[in-house]
């Protein structure tokens, strides 16, 4: 779960990274798809192995929690957290909220099903119009309000998830393990600003 988890946490850094071109206009982030679209190896064999990761890590995740309830079928009688965090409690729902986020975001912006009317569209050079989809999107509140409640979830999986595969790895040093816990939380805020930024620029009026 931890190395999954891991792979799944970089792919959402540059995705985001990514898509932070939208700030430089539509030759930028157009062309961008355009080159990542451009070799369809590398690109079937991206998707294949963020599928692979993302089936492997939902699937370790049921198994892991099948043997938690197995190991004590009956509830304890009260609840006192010493240490866990609101983010280490919610894990299993905010993954599935991110599951449920990411399946609609697929039929979304990558097949266009939700919202064929900029699917195929191109723009003045002839390239995908990703740019056009993005921001005809985040100008609808509900998309927006869909697309923050996603980034809620994103944030409170990423804050607990890092920290967390760092130290099942063994990565662990008295020294450093302040530092080590406070990755998560700093690249989960990152990534969601990221994302945050994108949306409501778009949905203030700020990029169009
Ligand atoms: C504001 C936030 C986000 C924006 C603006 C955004 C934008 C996009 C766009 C435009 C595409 C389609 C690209 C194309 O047609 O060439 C895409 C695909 C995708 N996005 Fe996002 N995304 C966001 C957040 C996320 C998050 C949080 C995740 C994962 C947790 C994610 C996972 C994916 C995946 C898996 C694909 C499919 C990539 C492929 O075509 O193989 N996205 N996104």
């Amino acid at each position: 779960m931890a190395l999954t988890g891991l792979g799944l946490v970089v792919y959402v850094v540059f995705h985001m990274l990514g898509n932070l071109q939208l700030f430089e206009g539509p030759h930028a982030l157009n062309s961008y798809a355009a080159f990542l679209r451009d070799m369809p190896i590398l690109l079937w064999a991206a998707r294949i192995g963020l599928l692979s990761m993302a089936g492997l890590h939902i699937g370790l995740a049921l198994q892991l929690s099948i043997r938690n309830y197995r190991a004590r079928p009956l509830e304890y009688t009260i609840h006192r957290y010493r240490q866990a965090s609101i983010a280490s409690r919610t894990m299993a729902i905010s993954g599935m909220a991110l599951l449920l986020f990411v399946g609609f975001h697929l039929l979304h912006l990558t097949a266009g099903v939700i919202d064929p009317a900029f699917a195929d569209r191109r723009d003045l050079e002839g390239y995908r119009d990703v740019y056009g989809k993005v921001v005809h999107a985040f100008q609808n509140p509900f998309m927006v309000t869909l697309y923050l409640a996603g980034q809620l979830g994103l944030g409170l999986h990423l804050s607990h998830a890092i920290a967390s595969s760092v130290q099942t790895m063994g990565f662990e040093h008295a020294a450093l393990n302040r530092l080590l816990k406070s990755l998560g939380p700093v690249i989960g805020v990152i990534v969601v600003l990221g994302n945050v930024a994108i949306i409501l620029a778009v949905f203030l009026g700020l990029v169009r």
